[in-house]
């Protein structure tokens, strides 16, 4: 108890810098995110006034939510009429949309996947939190929790290849970059939506990051398991085939068995994912798993060093096994279409960023 109370107490440290939008740097790598320092640079900020504007009306918004409501699994879960007045309700600070605006342009997946999270944590709130009336400035969060990606170069958001660990850990950099971020933008480093850009990679055990400390709180775990499940049934530039719901569900709960999420959030997913919408607490999960993962998904797999093709060079190389067996992973370049395996591919060095 005392151990996880010195976790929750760890001050996060930037590994990379915090840019904004327009390039300005907020903060540099190795700053301590001490209180302090946070102030400090909200100070900077205080007195700069935002005309808030509508949600719902903001750009292709209406129209792109519409769209997604159209389509499984949103369909199934949500109810259009209540998602639409609810977004109606909302109000946002120009940066926040202009987030949205770089990634519709960008990354398309990272603004489709603010819409859905948004939409399905929601959602699952609505059963799940007590106070709903509470909840509007929390449900924000959901769409804006991806906000620190604006601090990660495009080639690794949009890359299709393993990560090296140096990739990965800028890609990482998101969560704390996002907290910095909507600290200085919405000038209160308590402010829920800082928070969610901050955890919501943590874990219930605390195998998360950016610092491994325990989830607690109620809508943080919504968003987290929304992140996940949206995540899996995309498309991604690593795993061209999405997850089929089942299987994305199946993931899902055996991430609650193993104590990373919570499980009467996995168990309200599953519920709104069924016709006859039982209550979470009459929802029975099974913990079997039949269905099948996609094939070539390169999703956590993280590389040491860039793989180049052997036989062209190319560095587009493309992971032939998922899970069966792990220690005899074979590859492919997407340029030649030779098959290697793990040995005959050549390493090169990673430039620094
Ligand atoms: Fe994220
Ligand atoms: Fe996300």
């Amino acid at each position: 108890m005392e151990e996880k109370k010195d976790i929750q107490k760890k001050t996060a440290m930037l590994d990379h810098p915090v840019l904004t939008l327009d390039d300005r740097l907020l903060l540099p790598a190795g700053k301590e995110l001490t209180s302090k320092a946070l102030d400090e640079l909200i100070a900077t900020n205080k007195g700069t006034s935002f005309q808030e504007l509508s949600f719902l009306e903001y750009g292709t918004v209406k129209q792109d939510m519409l769209h997604i409501l159209q389509k499984p699994p949103c369909n199934i879960m949500l109810n259009r009429t209540v998602t639409l007045t609810l977004m109606k309700k909302l109000r946002f600070i120009p940066p926040t949309l202009e987030f949205l605006d770089y990634f519709k342009e960008s990354d398309f997946y990272t603004y489709r996947h603010s819409l859905v999270v948004f939409a399905t944590s929601t959602s699952l709130a609505r059963d799940l939190l007590e106070e709903p009336e509470d909840w509007i400035v929390e449900v924000m969060a959901g769409a804006i929790h991806d906000f620190g990606k604006i601090s990660v170069p495009l080639q690794i958001l949009r890359k299709k290849d393993p990560l090296t660990r140096a990739e990965r850990n800028i890609l990482e950099h998101h969560a704390l970059a996002g907290f910095v971020l909507l600290s200085y933008y919405l000038q209160d480093r308590q402010s829920f939506a800082a928070r969610v850009a901050k955890e919501h990679h943590e874990r219930i055990d605390g195998s998360g990051y950016p610092l491994g400390i325990s989830l607690k709180d109620r809508m943080v775990e919504i968003i987290a398991a929304c992140d996940v499940y949206d995540a899996l049934l995309s498309p991604r530039p690593y795993r061209p085939t999405a997850y089929d719901n089942r299987t994305a569900l199946e993931e899902i709960t055996g991430m609650a068995q193993e104590g990373k999420l919570s499980w009467e959030v996995v168990q309200c997913l599953v519920s709104h994912n069924r016709k006859d919408r039982p209550h979470f607490r009459e929802t029975k999960v099974s913990a079997e798993k039949r269905g099948t993962p996609p094939a070539d998904n390169l999703y956590g797999v993280v590389v040491e060093k860039e793989l180049k093709c052997p036989n062209c060079h190319g560095s587009s190389i493309k992971k032939k096994t998922y899970k069966e067996d792990v220690k005899n992973i074979s590859y492919e370049c997407r340029n030649c279409g030779k098959e290697f395996d793990e040995d005959d591919l050549i390493n090169i060095e990673m430039d620094e960023y």
